[in-house]
């Protein structure tokens, strides 16, 4: 048997009610019957109406960020209740425009990731390495380290419940994804992790995700290799054809 897929799409800092609510009511229909989950990271204005527009279909509905606070004055950001509370089942956590543009730490991310657990919120970590790392070889010694400081203080029972995203900073919104080839072997460096830390039954279940320019047509090899268990779409996933056929293109060539 093998994992079900996980297709999230994350709409960053776009969409407003009326589109939420059109992409949701179409996309439901144009999903293959093929088994698999499909989920939407969302702006938080939209948590409410994407989680109503969601109910009674298969499609779940999750948040792009989470405060590591339970609660208090910490002006603008939202908690995992506040997240539940609008029907939000998971958040994306340590997102490389995060870590980037709000200086997102390791320490940050951690706590995210435990506040995530205990409010029982599924965390999907992301972790990526930037062009520079690449070129110098340290792709894997960034995401290793990357990972052991965001999870690895996790008890199995917590680990199970993580889903990891593996986004090349140097993919992302650029158009060129990794070739499947690339992206398969870090996969397998992050299972390993996994499988070190949690053992086998942890590196079996845990969903590892490829996310950086994931489109209709690179999804297609990109899902043909083992390790690669889904996406996080970006751009993509704003349209809700291009998003749907990402979806069935995964569920199909996994069943
Ligand atoms: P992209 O974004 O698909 O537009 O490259 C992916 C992401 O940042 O999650």
């Amino acid at each position: 048997m093998s994992r079900p897929t996980v297709v999230i799409g994350n709409w960053k800092m776009n969409m407003k009610i009326k589109e939420t609510i059109d992409f949701i009511t179409e996309l439901s229909p144009m999903l293959s019957k093929t088994q698999g989950k499909v989920c939407l990271s969302v702006p938080s204005t939209l948590l409410k109406v994407a989680s109503e527009a969601a109910r009674g279909s298969e499609i779940e509905i999750g948040a792009q960020d989470v405060s590591q606070y339970e609660s208090g004055a910490y002006t603008g950001e939202i908690s995992t209740t506040m997240i539940q509370d609008s029907g939000g089942e998971f958040s994306l956590i340590g997102h490389s425009e995060r870590r980037m543009y709000y200086h997102e730490d390791d320490e940050m991310i951690k706590e995210k990731v435990t506040r995530a657990i205990l409010g029982g919120l599924v965390p999907v970590l992301c972790v990526g390495e930037t062009q520079e790392q690449k070129e110098s070889g340290q792709t894997e010694k960034v995401l290793l380290d990357q990972l052991e400081k965001a999870l690895g203080f996790l008890n199995e029972n917590e680990a199970s419940a993580v889903i990891i995203a593996y986004e090349p900073v140097w993919a992302i919104g650029t158009g060129h994804a990794a070739t499947p080839e690339i992206a398969q072997e870090v996969h397998g460096v992050i299972r390993g992790f996994v499988r070190k830390k949690w053992g086998e039954k942890n590196a079996f279940r845990t969903p590892i995700l490829y996310g950086g320019s994931v489109s209709p047509d690179t999804i297609k090899e990109l899902i043909k290799m083992p390790d690669i268990d889904g996406a996080l779409v970006g751009g993509a996933s704003l349209k809700v054809e291009a998003f749907a056929k990402i979806v069935n293109i995964s569920r199909e060539t996994k069943s």
